[in-house]
């Protein structure tokens, strides 16, 4: 039988960035597109144009910096969102308008306040509208399965005369069960009856479904799968593409269909995710968490040692899951250090790849192996500069802890050309320099998450602190990497407070 290609069409940046607790910016959105591109998926979902400015030029960007895949930018059917999403992919080498709007009763009466057939208007009109602008049109039926099949098909067939050439099937809370989906797809798919368009899915996880309906859903028919890097998206997340596309390839016989992904990107890909968007990812976690290779119990690794597809259906080497996480150190040259920066997912400058290098070497004269984790976190702390230029910069801080007496921070920041030093006690170090961080500036943000974690398993690795602040309505996140655990957490808290001023200033906010 001759495979059918399901395409991927990966949403990471969009849906998964409307997760509540996520806030990529432009810089972090172009090295996911990359790392993207090099895992060949089909379509890149860079944002949605008309939420924000900062949504704007992140899908510019990426349509800028993207070749190969088909970059999409989301829309609603009203005029202004498809001409936002027109504007912002105006550099891509392919662009699709992706518009969507509501079938299902309940969205249509409480939330849209139309009738039915107000819905099939702005289907029309939106539709045609987008497809003035590109050949390539996506539409989606949100909340598609809770709507009225006939009315879907109904929908869905005049998204097609306006132009429609991709028709996505959403399960947008995650509400439907397999064998239901299945059938439900095989309806709708064989109500409209247009040979020629591409059929799509689009899965929520709220109740742990969202791949097996994706593969429900291919079973139907679809021929193209929305998913993001480690299951990212609203509330529970989406499909999880590395899921999709390893039960795909594992089990080709059984869907007689398969993607191009090169699923040996998957590993880095997962991380560098997980590392820009500050989500871990569970170390259970199928295909990429750190034990979904490990084989723990004596019968197991009896019957690996004897051979491998005892207990493994797919080996790691396939979805790029390293064996051992081999250390660099002094005597590696700037070849060997750079292909271990690409093989970790990032994509560099030439600028950026001396600094980086230079920044190695310096780190290698501190400590006798640099692992990925401690490459990672300095990529990220000191090279890529993915903050946006500051309105603070740390210039110093002192700490004084021991049994006795309580423990005190001063921090020295510059803003605007000047220096301000702060004291503060605190309950341990950290609380003392963030309090003595909140006495420089003007406003009090909460801290709403820290986490604090070593790059390797050595006692000479790097400190890499993770913050997430909260402003009124606006949550920023900051990394910091160090030697010097304490200046790791500075170092993160100041850089999650220039993020709030960007994410503030993005959306016209006084802070
Ligand atoms: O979940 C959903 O229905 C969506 C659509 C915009 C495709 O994200
Ligand atoms: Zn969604």
């Amino acid at each position: 039988m001759a495979e059918d290609v399901v395409r991927i069409f990966d949403t990471t940046m969009r849906d998964g960035e409307q997760a509540a607790r996520i806030n990529l910016n432009t810089g972090e959105k172009v090295q996911i597109a990359h790392a993207l591109e090099r895992l060949n998926v089909d379509i890149i979902e860079a944002g949605f144009p008309a939420s924000s400015k900062g949504d704007f030029d992140a899908v510019a960007s990426v349509a800028a910096e993207v070749r190969t895949p088909i970059v999409a930018g989301l829309a609603r059917t009203r005029e202004s969102d498809i001409t936002a999403a027109g504007e912002a992919l105006r550099g891509a080498a392919r662009a699709r308008i992706h518009t969507f709007i509501a079938t299902s009763p309940i969205h249509m009466e409480y939330k849209l306040k139309l009738s039915p057939d107000g819905v099939l208007k702005e289907v029309e009109n939106g539709v045609k509208l987008a497809r003035s602008i590109t050949p390539d049109v996506e539409f989606s039926a949100e909340d598609a399965s809770r709507s009225d099949m006939d009315f879907l098909i109904e929908v869905f067939s005049l998204a097609i005369e306006s132009g429609a050439t991709t028709c996505n099937i959403p399960d947008t809370v995650g509400y439907a069960m397999p064998h239901e989906f299945e059938k439900f797809c095989a309806a709708v798919i064989a109500g409209v009856n247009k040979p020629g368009v591409i059929w799509s899915v689009h899965c929520h996880n709220d109740l742990g479904l969202a791949v097996a309906n994706s593969l429900a859903a291919v079973r139907a028919g679809a021929r193209q799968v929305e998913c993001t890097i480690n299951g990212l998206g609203e509330r529970a997340g989406n499909a999880s593409m590395e899921e999709t596309v390893m039960s795909l390839r594992t089990r080709k016989d059984h869907f007689g269909a398969d993607t191009a992904i090169d699923t040996r990107k998957f590993f880095a890909t997962s991380k560098l995710v997980s590392s820009l968007t500050g989500v871990p990812v569970q170390p259970n976690k199928a295909i990429v968490g750190i034990n979904a290779f490990a084989h723990e119990a004596g019968i197991h690794q009896h019957g690996m040692l004897c051979n491998r597809a005892t207990y493994e259906i797919m080996t790691p080497e396939s979805v790029g899951a390293p064996g051992t996480d081999l250390h660099l150190g002094k005597h590696s040259g700037r070849h060997a250090f750079n292909e271990r920066v690409e093989q970790l997912g990032y994509r560099l400058s030439a600028e950026q790849g001396m600094s980086a290098f230079e920044y190695f070497k310096e780190l290698c004269d501190k400590k006798k192996d640099v692992s990925d984790g401690d490459i990672e976190a300095f990529l990220l702390d000191r090279v890529l500069h993915l903050t946006p230029e500051g309105c603070y910069e740390l210039k110093d801080y002192a700490v004084t802890v021991g049994s006795g007496g309580k423990p005190t921070a001063s921090v020295t920041l510059a803003h605007d050309g000047l220096e301000t030093t702060e004291a503060a006690y605190g309950n341990g170090p950290v609380d003392a320099a963030y309090k003595a961080i909140l006495k420089i500036l003007p406003f009090s943000p909460e801290l709403a998450e820290f986490r604090i974690r070593a790059t390797s398993e050595f006692a000479d690795a790097l400190g890499e602190a993770h913050v997430i602040l909260r402003y009124k309505e606006i949550k920023a996140q900051g990394r910091g990497a160090s030697t010097d655990i304490i200046e790791a957490t500075v170092r993160a808290y100041v850089e999650a407070v220039n993020r709030l001023y960007s994410v503030a200033a993005a959306r016209e906010m006084a802070i």
